[in-house]
């Protein structure tokens, strides 16, 4: 089991996780109702930041997909759930939203949504750019900052490889520019990893995007510690194998160390499988579900697994399904 200060490259910031009913609670309080707001958030709960090699700046190491589940025109819809989806992200420390131009209306869905949320400045923007050509792929980029209604993007992605050659000038263009932040590219399903190897040694790029989980850990061979060497920031998508792996364990009682690490339920257990690998910045589950936001972003506090407790894991979930 890790503790927080066996973690040199992952900096553990006390980070408020502005849960507005517990702070009532606790302002209520005589005692604590002179508490300025930085006091108060000292006394809340630390969440597992990762370094993004390319520049220092820390990230939480669980963020959110959209695909299929924010893929709603938001005129079609009630925003609240969304809207509350998206205040327990953020209030559980969260900060990076993935989405592109491929998963329907969710770029609207979250451009309607965000200017709702009461602590949405934190997010951390990320998308991707899926079309042929050079042009068209300018035109989508900024499309995707409109519908998102920020001013610019914190990472760009190019959307499985799609055309890569004709994006990549735009992308280091607009990086000058400050249009982005940050540039990747993804894969996913354990698909072109090849590729995905010859340009992660080829091509200088900020972010690697593609799939592990503790089914689907290919990566671990040769994607992860080439990442790692050449000092890109990896994103892991389908971290649930895209809902799979609950399927995988129905029925079936985590092992009695889990608690040892915090973990009190599968979702946490994969997740924090995930983000303790030293290679991984940051782990993007989807949800439409508040409750299942809830328990993700729980990932994100406590104890981490080491090397040992990853292996005990790996075991136990292979004895179960
Ligand atoms: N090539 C690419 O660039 C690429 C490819 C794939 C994915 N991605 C990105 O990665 C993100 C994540 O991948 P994904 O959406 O495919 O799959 P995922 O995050 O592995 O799984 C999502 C599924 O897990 C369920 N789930 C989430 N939290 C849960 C919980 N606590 N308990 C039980 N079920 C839970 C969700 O159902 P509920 O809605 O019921 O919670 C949903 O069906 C995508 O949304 C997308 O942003 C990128």
């Amino acid at each position: 089991m890790v503790g927080w200060s066996e973690y040199p490259t992952h900096t553990v910031n006390s980070v408020m996780l502005k849960r507005r009913s517990f702070n009532q609670w606790l302002l209520s309080l005589p005692a604590l109702g002179l508490l300025t707001s930085s006091q108060t958030l000292a006394s809340q709960s630390r969440v597992l930041m990762k370094t993004i090699p390319a520049s220092g700046q820390q990230i939480p190491a669980v963020g959110m997909g959209t695909w299929i589940t924010f893929d709603h025109h938001p005129e079609r819809v009630d925003l609240t759930q969304y809207v509350e989806i998206l205040e327990a992200f953020f209030a559980g420390g969260g900060q990076m939203i993935d989405s592109s131009p491929m998963y329907g209306f969710a770029q609207q869905l979250l451009g309607a949504t965000l200017p709702k949320v009461s602590q949405a400045d934190s997010l951390f923007a990320a998308t991707k750019v899926w079309v042929p050509g050079q042009q068209r792929g300018r035109e989508q980029m900024q499309q995707s900052i409109n519908l998102w209604g920020t001013e610019s993007m914190d990472l760009m992605h190019v959307h499985n490889m799609l055309d890569w050659q004709a994006h990549w000038p735009t992308l280091n263009e607009w990086k000058n520019q400050g249009r982005i932040k940050y540039t990747g590219i993804t894969t996913s399903h354990g698909r072109r990893h090849t590729d995905l190897l010859r340009f992660l040694q080829e091509q200088a790029v900020d972010f690697v995007q593609f799939t592990y989980n503790i089914h689907d850990r290919e990566a671990e061979q040769r994607l992860l510690p080439l990442a790692q060497e050449r000092g890109v920031a990896v994103v892991i998508n389908r971290p649930f194998q895209g809902g799979g792996l609950f399927a995988r364990v129905t029925n079936k009682p985590l092992p009695p160390w889990a608690a040892e690490i915090q973990c009190h339920n599968w979702s946490q257990f994969f997740l924090k499988f995930i983000i303790s690998h030293p290679a991984v910045t940051c782990a993007i589950p989807a949800t439409s579900q508040l409750s299942h936001m809830q328990e993700n972003m729980l990932a994100l506090q406590g104890d981490m697994p080491d090397s040992a407790m990853r292996e005990a894991m790996i075991e136990y979930y292979q004895s179960v399904v």
